[in-house]
């Protein structure tokens, strides 16, 4: 170990698990090729693309994907890096991005399907929404918008949304107008949305009464009660609430709509009949929209995204690697919630006229079979979803996709790693070996994807992303700048050496925090204008292989990867602490079969308060309301101390490795080592009593359980 400098972020401290380890269980899965029915009807087949977008190339190759658009003004510059790292693209150019997703299809496409709607009750039928309904819808509203709310461009509004088509139509409305939307994931908490509104400076909210999950119909609107409430005492005043009804005309919630305040969208939408607005001509540099999302330090970061740039990138990913054509059926199964709805069931394809399929509920109900009813029904070609929710229907019907006519040409993940063995589940039966699979890396930040094969290009090897996308040249580097030798196989922390159209332009009101996150470390010269000088820090652990293919291993930020979803350490804890007994708290991730990790937290209390199930219920509901039901933790361990080192900071890795079975480390140097044992035998004495272990970790996932917490 101590010859070998680089993939030094796995181990920041010395010892732990060797390169020699990772190397030997990083086992080289062999290639599968794309079916040849895939590559006669791709839309990149001919090799040439890659000349095409080759580094000589750059920046100007990403014309061919805003090239994709129809711009009310060409730009003049391709790419401005004069305030590097704050890069602007396809500056001079102006655009709207609801007219590209709607108005510009209406010639040649006005009476297909934009959207296909699956509400959750089978008993149910889909709802189609052609583009001509589509723009009726959106026109309607963003009249509402304007002229109802007064809202402008350039103005901030909070949906806190469901997904129903209301979802896009509220969107597409903002996008008309200039409007800059904050969707908050309809899963999070009243609180969570509160402190968005606040941060974004919203004085809207978009919400629905209640939406269908899981076979009840839930009540939401309460949670809009407690979002204003949470604004509020953020400093932030909200004077109008939109209620979309799930059922039109019926109220779904329990909690009164505030006079003067709350509005019932379908009653208001009356006086808005048959209105038609002008899209808003926007600059390509103006905000689309912000996108919430975690990282080291306790606050969400407000990740905020171009038009232009942002459109073009969504488009021209969406049609190569998505391979999306305007008469495909193309579901991807996320939550327009997250940055993979954003761009993969909204903008880009709607952007390419395809139709694009949006369920409401939860892929297991009734049964493990709905997903593939659902493809059977609609006809779905292209199917994209998370390694999670292909484990649970892995689980929960292995046999399922078999007794359904459903055809896929390709197949989407996005993420997580996904687990060799659970790829070739999903290629074998899910794909029943017709379709191709993309297993796409990226990030919030990031628009669109930055590592995935080109489908009919790029053969597919299970447990790799793929080389870097078209445009996108990534590096690893070591924890100080060196890099680390391409193709060797060796862990360090991936970069993107370049900037892309994609890219999120700053954090919303902290463009300080965006520089310190993504910029500082690796910096080569604070005061350059030169791209060369600012490799994007992903915050993500990476390997690559000789063949140039990719393997992700994960945050090392300490934040935890639930399904899929970013979930910031520090958020979950400053949720705990909310709870008057807890004296300290610190939340780890526990490896899953199912959720790829889990959170588990532990407490401490304050002198003279006793331990129970009582306080382990206030932290489970201090953190729902908090954040919400996506972060509620497995266990709460109460602990009568945390180990801490002699400066007093928590060592998250040590009880990291307790509630994971592994090996804790030295622990000598500890302000209190005897704690750690006591610990131990408490904590998993319980898990193996309730049949909680683990089974043997890999070294990656021991080797990120041993870093955990070191980010600070
Ligand atoms: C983090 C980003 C934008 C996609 C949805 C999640 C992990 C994402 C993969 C993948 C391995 C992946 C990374 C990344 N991740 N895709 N294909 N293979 N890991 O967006 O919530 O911003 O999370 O998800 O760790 O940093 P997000």
């Amino acid at each position: 170990m101590a010859e070998n400098t680089e993939g030094q972020f796995l181990e920041p401290r010395g010892e732990q698990v060797s390169e020699a380890q990772i190397a030997v269980h990083w086992r080289e899965e062999g290639y599968v090729p794309p079916p040849a029915v895939f590559i006669g009807q791709a839309n990149a087949s001919d090799p040439a693309i890659f000349e095409r977008f080759a580094e000589e190339a750059f920046p100007e190759c990403f014309r061919e994907y805003a090239d994709l658009l129809t711009w009310d003004s060409y730009w003049h510059t391709t790419l401005d890096t004069s305030n590097a790292p704050f890069w602007r693209w396809f500056v001079g150019g102006r655009l709207n991005a609801c007219y590209n997703c709607v108005d510009r299809h209406l010639a040649t496409d006005r009476n297909k399907a934009a959207l296909i709607w699956v509400p959750e009750p089978e008993s149910a039928d889909p709802v189609a929404i052609t583009y001509q309904e589509l723009y009726r819808r959106v026109n309607e509203f963003a009249a509402l918008l304007r002229d109802f709310c007064g809202l402008q461009a350039g103005d901030r509004v909070t949906l806190h949304m469901p997904m129903v088509p209301e979802l896009p139509v509220t969107m597409l409305a903002c996008a008309r107008l200039g409007v800059i939307h904050s969707q908050v994931f309809g899963g999070f908490s009243g609180g969570a949305c509160g402190h968005r509104i606040a941060d974004s400076g919203s004085r809207v909210l978009i919400t629905m009464d209640g939406y269908y999950r899981g076979g009840e119909l839930t009540d939401h609107k309460v949670k809009a009660d407690e979002a204003i409430e949470a604004a509020l005492r953020n400093g932030q005043e909200v004077d109008k609430v939109l209620v979309w009804r799930r059922h039109p005309g019926q109220y779904a919630s329990r909690v009164p709509m505030a006079a003067g305040r709350d509005f019932f969208v379908d009653e208001l939408l009356a006086r808005y009949r048959d209105q038609v607005v002008p899209p808003v001509s926007m600059p390509a540099e103006a905000p689309l929209f912000i996108m919430y999302s975690s990282g080291t330090t306790g606050r969400p970061k407000g990740c905020q995204h171009s038009t232009g740039g942002y459109l073009a990138y969504v488009a021209g990913t969406s049609r190569y690697y998505q391979d999306i054509h305007r008469d495909d059926t193309y579901w991807c199964m996320a939550d327009i919630g997250w940055i993979t709805g954003h761009s993969y069931i909204v903008y880009g394809p709607l952007a390419l006229g395809t139709t694009s399929v949006i369920y409401e509920g939860v892929p297991n109900y009734p049964d493990a079979g709905r997903p593939w009813r659902i493809a059977q029904r609609l006809g779905v070609t292209i199917f994209h979803t998370s390694p999670t929710a292909i484990r649970m229907l892995r689980k929960l019907g292995p046999e399922e996709p078999n007794k359904y006519d459903c055809h896929f040409k390709h197949m989407t993940t996005v993420g997580e790693p996904i687990e060799p063995e659970v790829w070739r589940w999903y290629h074998s039966v899910v794909g029943k070996g017709e379709a191709v699979i993309v297993d796409t890396w990226w990030q919030t930040e990031n628009g669109g994807f930055l590592g995935a094969t080109l489908p009919a290009l790029q053969a597919m090897k299970p447990g790799s992303c793929g080389p870097g996308v078209l445009g996108i040249y990534p590096e690893i580097l070591d924890e100080d700048g060196n890099e680390i030798k391409a193709g060797s196989g060796r862990a360090g922390n991936i970069c993107i050496r370049n900037p892309w159209p994609g890219i999120f332009q700053t954090i919303w009101g902290d463009p300080e925090r965006y520089l310190e996150t993504y910029y500082r470390k690796y910096c080569k010269n604070p005061e350059s204008k030169d791209w060369r000088d600012w490799p994007y820090f992903a915050n993500d652990g990476a390997v690559q292989a000789a063949d140039g293919y990719y393997r992700i291993l994960g945050r090392v930020d300490d934040v935890i990867n639930v399904a899929g979803h970013r979930l910031g350490t520090k958020e979950i804890e400053s949720a705990a602490l909310t709870v008057e007994e807890v004296a300290e708290a610190a939340a780890v991730p526990v490896i899953d079969e199912l959720r790829g990790r889990v959170v588990e937290m532990y407490i401490s209390l304050k002198p003279g308060v006793a331990p129970g199930k009582e306080i382990e219920g206030k932290v489970v509901t201090a953190i729902e309301t908090e954040i919400g039901k996506i972060a509620r933790p497995r266990t709460v361990w109460i602990v009568a101390d945390m180990p801490k080192t002699r400066s007093g900071k928590i060592m998250r890795r040590v009880i990291a490795s307790v509630s994971n079975f592994t090996d804790v480390g030295d622990v000598s140097t500890l302000a209190n080592p005897e704690i750690v044992d006591d610990i131990r035998h408490h904590v998993q004495a319980q898990k193996a009593a309730r049949g909680e272990v683990p089974r043997q970790l890999t070294p990656e996932e021991e080797a990120e359980i041993k870093a955990f917490g070191q980010a600070e």
